[in-house]
């Protein structure tokens, strides 16, 4: 009798439920505390990309509700891998860890280990999972992070191991508690998932189709950041450009940038990522007349050559993309372009490499992420011939490398001796004197200072360029 009264106190909707189960935790976990006679603890290791760094703060929050501190090691609790996938070496790293988390258990019968993220969106990682991790308590994927707490409250009552992969969503659960790393700077979501299909690219099939939030609902968002202090706004998505797109009321990025920037409080607007194909005048338009705009942009390139690009189903050109980006520097000429690049993707030669350098030299790029193509099972891409043999894709590599930080450092260099604005993050690691600030165009710069100041404003002297960072001087 006593359960069926429980059941029926479980709500339906959401975020209600999760909210309830979050409060049972709470309470179980207060219990145990007390006959431990100490705190219950949380580690969340994130793995991959901006998105993954924003999901972890909304598990994070989860877990807070439900009682746990934040352990700096994975020596707790709870811990949680939020996993990526987008090459293999990530997988790679993830497992080797995995073995260590179990180690780790046998040592605490309290711990409790889960992962999520788009790794485990893959069948072959789940069934990997069941058999060879068997102390892994709970598996999850990229579409219910919301879900977390009633994962945890299953495992407790009675399921041995809880694995709860959706193929897709078309659900959005916001308005749960979420943790912020900074207290001046936040990402918000504006879109979730990918219709590209960029034909080396797993993100599709792990983060599914396209979704855009309302832009009532980001305002709303941006607003609540800005009253509790925040002052940077990184708005996040697979590719931003085409937000809105499939609204029912659709809008563009452009128009939302706008909306954005009346947002009082918020100083800096950021956002990632651009594909280059569905870049508009409209938006280079408002980063020109805009106060708040940062001046930077990522804009992914992946290759240089037409024909690589056309077999990589970016559909735009060597030409486009170079045209693309003088219509960006002459609107602005101080912003700063950074980009994403494969090296040794399917049937690319020698000549195909040198069309890459070429547009590195061109377009002037102040840093650029440089990856080796890596095969992901179920993309396309997998399954072409011509597979570049990996000695000659690293030997081009390591040309690419040379180039960009040649590139990378004429640029920077162009800043030495300017005083600019920075919004101060953090106490430097290496040298606690000093501080890191962040300017407007995404560079750092290290200059002697007071923590007071983290989370402020200031103006700072660039003294010296050492490559793709500087060291300056605070001016009044
Ligand atoms: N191999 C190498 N790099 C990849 N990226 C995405 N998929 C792959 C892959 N299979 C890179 C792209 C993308 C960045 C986030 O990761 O450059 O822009
Ligand atoms: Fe992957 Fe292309 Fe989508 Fe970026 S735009 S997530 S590279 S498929």
């Amino acid at each position: 009798m006593q359960e069926t009264k429980t059941m029926e106190q479980i709500p339906e909707t959401e975020p209600e439920r999760q909210l309830y189960f979050m409060s049972r935790i709470k309470e179980e976990n207060r219990l145990r505390a007390e006959e431990l006679g100490r705190n219950l603890t949380y580690h969340i290791e994130t793995f991959g990309c901006q998105m993954n760094a924003k999901d972890s703060e909304k598990l994070a929050g989860i877990l807070t509700s439900c009682g746990y501190t934040e352990a700096a090691t994975e020596q707790a609790d709870f811990v949680l891998y939020n996993t990526c996938t987008v090459r293999e070496n990530a997988n790679t790293k993830v497992y080797g860890r995995i073995g260590y988390l179990g180690n780790l258990k046998s040592k605490n019968p309290e711990m409790k280990i889960a992962l999520c993220g788009c790794m485990m969106q893959e069948q072959h990682v789940q069934e990997k999972i069941k058999k060879s991790y068997r102390f892994v308590d709970i598996v999850f994927g990229t579409h219910n992070i919301y879900k977390l707490a009633e994962l945890i409250y299953r495992k407790n009552h009675g399921e041995k191991r809880v694995f709860e992969i959706l193929e897709s969503t078309d659900r959005v659960v916001e308005d749960l508690p979420s943790e912020h790393k900074y207290r001046f700077k936040a990402g918000v979501n504006i879109m979730y998932g990918c219709n590209n299909f960029c034909s080396y690219c797993i993100v599709p099939y792990v983060r599914g189709r396209e979704r855009s939030r309302k832009p009532e609902d980001i305002i709303a968002e941006v607003e609540k950041l800005a009253s509790e202090g925040i002052v940077e706004i990184m708005l996040l998505g697979q590719n931003v450009n085409s937000y809105g797109k499939t609204l029912s009321e659709p809008i563009s990025f452009a128009e939302l940038l706008r909306r954005v920037e009346q947002v009082e409080g918020i100083r800096r607007i950021r956002f990632m990522t651009s594909h280059p194909k569905d870049l508009s005048d409209e938006l280079i338009e408002v980063m020109k007349n805009s106060k708040k705009i940062c001046r930077h942009l990522h804009l992914p390139m992946q290759s240089g050559s037409t024909k690589i690009l056309r077999k990589m189903n970016r559909k735009y050109t060597k030409e486009d993309y170079l045209s693309l980006v003088s219509r960006i520097r002459t609107a602005i000429p101080e912003i700063s372009l950074t980009t994403d690049i494969i090296v040794g993707f399917p049937g690319e030669t020698e000549e195909d490499f040198l069309e890459t350098l070429d547009v590195v030299k061109k377009a002037g790029f102040d840093s650029a992420y440089t990856f080796l193509y890596s095969k992901r099972s179920g993309t396309p891409a997998a399954s072409m011939e011509d597979q570049v043999p990996e000695e000659l894709a690293k030997e081009r590599f390591q040309r690419l490398l040379q180039v960009v930080s040649e590139q990378s450092e004429l640029q920077t260099k162009k800043g030495e001796g300017q005083t600019v604005e920075v919004l101060v993050e953090e106490q430097n690691a290496q040298d606690p004197a000093l501080l890191t600030g962040r300017l407007s165009n995404n560079l750092l710069v290290h200059f002697p200072g007071s923590t007071e100041q983290i989370g402020t404003f200031v103006n700072v002297k660039l003294n010296e360029c050492k490559g793709f960072y500087y060291l300056g001087t605070l001016v009044d």
